[in-house]
């Protein structure tokens, strides 16, 4: 694997890959990677001729500090995990070229980046969609893949793309789950043992809604009430939200759902009560009604 850090460098090896017709797909990632991101790779490997995966700890997009201090650096087993699946260049910027001294250009997105983590997480989006767009500039990808389980980043992602005119395919990856179901994230790592069994509640919930509205249950309401109901079960934890929402433009669902409908959710497991564990946010969603044409509401 070519580890590359320099801006200018990484598009000219863009440049010269496309000229030879090759087709580049970029994964972009914080490191710390999981079998999450690697199955964005496999994904990437079938639709290019070169995987390429940027490694970069956003500063932008933490809201705190500490966060950001304390998100995991690994990237010799990164490395690692690159050249045992076949990755072909790891661009890992310099973050004083990425941002440099002075830095105030700022990519931001109105009406998406408003509900759900955009309201839990001010400046988040900002951060994400500055750091994107400047990853596309520096490797001019035909593909970027990302994961479905940060539902809203991907339709901020598309958005984007398609705003800017950017000449980059987006692919969004379904979420890879722990036997158990518990969706993988860099973040599981830190939940004691009791939140662990707790965060299942996330991947419950979803499966008691798809089953209720299998079954035919239509109402927002009542299915809103089933959700309360499974994550009011968790002991030492806060919902942060649990909505239901139209999956491109995420505004909010009509009281009876009529086509494809995203129900999101995200809690923060607190640590357990002998002290293991730390506080953790963890988010999950599944579309319901995914391939339905969206029918009249009554
Ligand atoms: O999903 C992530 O890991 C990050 O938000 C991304 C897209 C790499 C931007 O820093």
């Amino acid at each position: 694997v070519k580890v590359e850090n320099g801006i200018r460098q990484l598009q000219a090896l863009a440049d010269s890959e496309r000229a030879a017709g090759r087709r580049i797909a970029l994964v972009p990632t914080m490191g710390a990677l999981h079998a999450g991101h690697l199955s964005l790779v496999s994904e990437a490997s079938k639709r290019a001729d070169r995987v390429w995966v940027s490694i970069f700890v956003n500063p932008c997009q933490f809201e705190q500090r500490a966060d950001f201090e304390g998100y995991p650096r690994e990237l010799e087993r990164d490395l690692e995990a690159c050249r045992r699946a076949a990755v072909d260049v790891v661009f890992a910027p310099r973050a004083d070229e990425f941002y440099p001294p002075g830095f105030q250009t700022w990519v931001e997105l109105e009406a998406l980046t408003q509900p759900l983590c955009g309201a839990s997480r001010p400046g988040h989006f900002r951060g994400v969609t500055t750091v994107v767009t400047k990853l596309l500039l520096a490797a001019k990808p035909d593909l970027a893949v990302f994961g479905e389980k940060d539902f809203q980043q991907l339709a901020v992602i598309r958005r984007l793309v398609r705003d800017l005119g950017f000449d980059t395919e987006v692919l969004g990856v379904p979420i890879l789950r722990e036997p158990d179901g518990l969706a993988l994230s860099s973040r599981n790592v830190h939940l004691g043992p009791r939140a662990r069994q707790q965060a299942l509640a996330l991947v419950r919930t979803l499966d008691k809604v798809e089953q209720a509205v299998g079954e035919g249950e239509r109402s927002r309401d009542r299915l809103l009430a089933l959700v309360s109901r499974q994550l009011g079960r968790i002991e030492r934890g806060e919902v942060d939200y649990a909505e239901l929402r139209d999956p491109e433009t995420l505004e909010l669902a009509p009281p009876r759902l009529g086509g494809p409908t995203l129900l999101a959710l995200a809690v923060r497991f607190l640590r357990d009560a002998d002290g293991r564990g730390a506080e953790v946010r963890l988010i999950d969603n599944r579309v319901l009604l995914a391939g339905r044409t969206p029918e009249a509401c009554a």
